[in-house]
């Protein structure tokens, strides 16, 4: 049984002074997500990634499909006692505590009164905010709102946890600590579907991952998998204006300025490049990778037309 399945969910949000334009956020979709999986939802702004979390928690309700999760109907109360949610942009009644705030959803979600002051205090400690316990938390930065977002999510140890952009405006070391707790959650053989346009944190992560774009499922499978037929891109600059001709048959792109050559080239050349620099006794100033091959499939998956196009630009059917 998969944890997450999802059976052509669509959803047309009406829009407009009269609200007759139709406006497709999420094209037919199908996706199956393991047991105990990490899994990366990827795409760009409006590509949809919101919309199919708030279809499969019951914010919203779909123009036709459906999706099970746990085996059971998206309204069914015993399978949201066992998912956790943070959604995108969470918003908290700023005058609680972290403390209180957890609490209450503690209450919420069911834990039992003699464990809630423990469990409330032993997620605070994950979370990295037992010291801000009794701060209120108009007073928490960005981090720290998200992390008590997550605690918020993870408090009942559900086993399905949904997270909407978990690392979304976070610094260098917030990310870190969200990533952290992800590998956490992934250690105890927890389910993770997560949206992220961050694509390092998705390499970092995930099992697998879903490109969307456009409402439009363009690809899924491991990340290995879907990178096999496409490769990374290193930058070479070296000193003079000589472009030796072993260079110019490796598929790369060269920008000669001033008293220096930048050639662009993919990254399983990089050996034979530095080679024949060497050889041609040309002086290396710098190399460095521009991206990875997960990136260049992304761009691949995003920048291609739709399969849908022609209904999409005609408005599509509700
Ligand atoms: N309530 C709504 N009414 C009308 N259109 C909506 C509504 N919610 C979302 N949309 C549209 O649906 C599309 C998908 O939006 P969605 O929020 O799912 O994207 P996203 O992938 O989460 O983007 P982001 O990375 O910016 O969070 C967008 O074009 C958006 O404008
Ligand atoms: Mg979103």
């Amino acid at each position: 049984m998969p944890a997450i399945e999802i059976l052509g969910l669509e959803k047309t949000y009406s829009v407009g002074f009269w609200r007759k334009r139709p406006k497709r956020a999420l094209l037919p979709l199908h996706l199956k997500v393991e047991k105990g999986e990490v899994f990366g939802f990827l795409g760009p702004n409006g590509a949809g990634k919101s919309t199919t979390l708030k279809l499969l928690m019951g914010l919203v309700f779909p123009t036709s499909g459906s999706a099970k999760i746990l085996d059971m109907d998206l309204d069914d109360p015993r399978m949201k006692a066992r998912i956790g949610f943070l959604p995108e942009q969470p918003y908290f009644y700023d005058y609680l505590t972290g403390q209180e705030l957890l609490n209450y959803y503690a209450q919420l979600s069911g834990v039992p009164g003699k464990e809630r002051s423990h469990r409330v205090a032993t997620m605070l400690e994950r979370v990295g905010l037992k010291d801000a316990a009794n701060v209120q938390l108009r007073k928490f930065s960005k981090g720290m709102l998200q992390r008590v977002g997550i605690a918020q999510a993870i408090l009942h140890n559900p086993e399905v946890v949904f997270l909407d952009e978990p690392m979304s405006g976070l610094d260098p070391m917030g990310r870190r600590e969200v990533r952290e707790l992800m590998e956490q959650l992934k250690h105890e053989g927890k389910t993770v579907f997560f949206s992220t346009h961050i694509l390092s944190d998705a390499e970092a992560l995930c099992d697998r991952v879903a490109v969307i774009n456009k409402g439009e499922l363009r690809g899924v499978g491991a990340i290995s998998e879907l990178t096999s037929t496409v490769q990374g891109k290193i930058e070479i600059v070296w000193r003079g204006t000589a472009i030796p001709a072993a260079l110019k048959n490796m598929n790369a792109e060269f920008f000669v300025s001033g008293d220096s050559v930048r050639a662009i080239l993919p990254e399983q050349q990089q050996e034979a490049a530095l080679e024949t620099l060497q050889r041609e006794r040309l002086h290396l100033i710098s190399l460095t990778p521009l991206s990875t091959s997960l990136e260049e499939y992304y761009l691949q998956k995003v920048q291609q037309a739709s399969a849908n196009a022609t209904q999409t630009a005609a408005g599509g059917r509700a």
